[in-house]
C-alpha cells in the first residue's frame, strides 16, 4: 500500500511537473537565463592556456573535466555556444563559439582515426556554417567529410567505426557501431554542398547495412556489428558500453532514432523514414513512467540502476524532427507530444544541474561497463537539451526546423 501511494505521488508530480512545463515557451527569459548563466559560468572556469573543452562532470564532483580537440565529445561545447548564439542572437556567444570551433581544426587534416569526426567537426564547424556561411567553416568541413570517407569499406558497405583494437570486437576485422548513425548527416551534407556525390552513397549505403544487420526482430538495437572485413559478411552483433549483447543500450537506441530521422530528411527515401518510427515505438513502449530511461533497458539492477539523461536528450530532439516527417497525423502528435513532456522532464528541479554544477543538465551515463561518468553531466546531453529546446520552440511558432 506504501510502495502504491508513493508511486501515485510520483506520477502526479510528473503529471503537474509535464502540464507546467508543456505549456509553456521552451525559450521563455527564464529558460534562456538559465542556459546562459550555467555558460557564462562554465567560460569562466575554464583555465586558460591548453586547449580546454568541457567534457563531463562527475558525481560528487563541481567542477568539468576537460579534455583537448581529439577527444570525441569536443565538438559538443562549441556546438553548444553556438545555440546560444542561434537562441539569444548575442555577439559573446558567437565569439566563443568561434574559438572552440577553430581549435579543432587540425581534425580536418590529420588522418581519420574513427568515425567520431562528424560529432567533433558537423557539431562545431557545421552549426557554425549554418548560422554564419563562413567559407573557411565550409572548407573544414568538406576536408573532414573526405576524410571520414576513408573509413568506408566497400565491402561491408559501411564506415569502420573504430580503426583499433576494442575487447571483444575480433580485431582486425570490420565493426560499425550505432553512434556511427549520426556522423553520416557530415556526408550527406558535403554531397550537397561541393563534396563528390560518393559521399551520399557511402551514407546510405552504411544506414541500409545497419539497418539490416543491426537491430533485433523487435527493432532494438545492438550497439556494434562485426563484419568479414573481406567478405562484408555479418560476423556477430555485440555491445561495448551496454549491459550485454542482447540488452538495448539506451544511447544506442536513442542514436538510431536521431540517426534514421536525419536520414530520412536527407534522402527522403521512406525506408528510413519506415524504420526511424520502428525504432522510436520501441523506445516509447519501453520507457519508464518518468520517460528518462535507465541506462540500459535490460539492466537487472532497475529500478535502482542510473539514469541516461543524454538518451532522453537525444530522443527528444530526434522525436520533434520525426514529427514533421510522419504523414499520420495522431502517429506524429503522439511523438512532438512525448518529446514535449520528456523536455519537460529534463526541465524540472531533478534533472536541471543548477546550483550543483554548471552544466545544463544532471544525471547521464557515459560508460557503464567501465565504470565511467555514470550518473554524471555530460556535454552531450546538454548539447542536444538545447538542440531540443530550440526545436521545440520553433515548433511552438510553427516555423520549420533549420
Ligand atoms: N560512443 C558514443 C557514446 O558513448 O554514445
Amino acid at each position: 500500500m506504501r510502495n502504491y501511494i508513493k508511486r501515485s505521488i510520483a506520477v502526479c508530480f510528473l503529471a503537474i511537473t509535464i502540464t507546467a512545463c508543456s505549456s509553456n515557451n521552451y525559450l521563455n527569459s527564464e529558460q534562456l537565463h538559465y542556459l546562459e548563466k550555467q555558460a557564462t559560468r562554465t567560460l569562466q572556469e575554464i583555465p586558460k592556456g591548453a586547449i580546454n573543452i568541457p567534457r563531463n562532470v562527475n558525481n560528487g564532483a563541481d567542477k568539468w573535466r576537460y579534455v583537448d580537440y581529439e577527444d570525441w565529445t569536443s565538438g559538443f561545447w562549441p556546438g553548444v555556444l553556438w545555440y546560444l548564439f542561434e537562441a539569444t542572437n548575442q555577439e559573446k556567444w558567437k565569439i566563443e563559439a568561434d574559438k572552440f570551433t577553430r581549435e579543432l581544426t587540425r581534425l580536418s587534416v590529420q588522418k581519420a582515426v574513427d568515425h567520431d569526426l562528424g560529432f567533433q567537426i558537423f557539431n562545431s564547424f557545421g552549426n557554425g556554417y549554418r548560422l554564419t556561411h563562413n567559407e573557411e567553416y565550409k572548407k573544414v568541413i568538406l576536408r573532414t567529410a573526405d576524410s571520414l570517407a576513408t573509413l568506408f569499406n566497400p565491402n561491408t558497405g559501411t564506415i569502420l567505426s573504430w580503426p583499433r583494437s576494442v575487447p571483444n570486437l575480433e580485431w582486425p576485422q570490420h565493426n560499425t557501431i550505432m553512434d556511427n548513425m549520426i556522423n553520416l548527416e557530415m556526408l550527406f551534407w558535403a554531397s550537397k554542398n561541393g563534396g563528390g556525390r560518393e559521399l551520399y552513397d557511402m551514407a546510405v549505403s552504411h544506414a541500409q547495412v545497419t539497418m539490416k544487420n543491426a537491430f533485433r526482430p523487435d527493432y532494438s538495437s545492438y550497439h556494434v556489428v562485426v563484419y568479414d572485413r573481406n567478405t562484408g559478411k555479418k560476423i556477430k552483433a555485440v555491445t561495448h558500453q551496454g549491459y550485454s549483447d542482447e540488452s538495448m543500450w539506451a544511447r544506442g537506441q536513442a542514436w538510431a532514432i536521431y540517426g534514421f530521422t536525419m536520414c530520412y530528411r536527407e534522402s527522403k527515401r521512406s525506408e528510413f523514414l519506415e524504420f526511424a518510427q520502428k525504432v522510436t515505438d520501441v523506445y516509447l513502449e519501453r520507457l519508464p513512467p518518468d520517460l528518462i530511461p535507465y541506462w540500459d533497458f535490460n539492466d537487472p539492477g532497475i529500478p535502482n540502476a542510473p539514469k541516461d539523461a543524454s538518451a532522453a536528450a537525444i530522443t527528444a530532439s530526434a522525436m520533434l524532427e520525426l514529427s514533421t516527417f510522419v504523414a499520420d497525423k495522431v502517429k506524429a502528435s503522439l511523438y512532438r507530444k512525448k518529446a514535449e513532456q520528456i523536455l519537460a522532464v529534463l526541465s524540472s528541479d531533478k534533472y536541471l544541474s543548477k546550483d550543483t554544477n554548471s552544466s545544463f543538465l544532471l544525471h547521464s551515463t557515459g560508460h557503464k561497463p567501465n565504470g565511467l561518468e555514470i550518473d554524471a553531466s555530460i556535454t552531450y546531453a546538454d548539447y542536444y537539451y538545447i538542440e531540443a529546446l530550440i526545436r521545440a520552440d520553433r515548433l511552438q511558432r510553427s516555423e520549420p526546423l533549420k
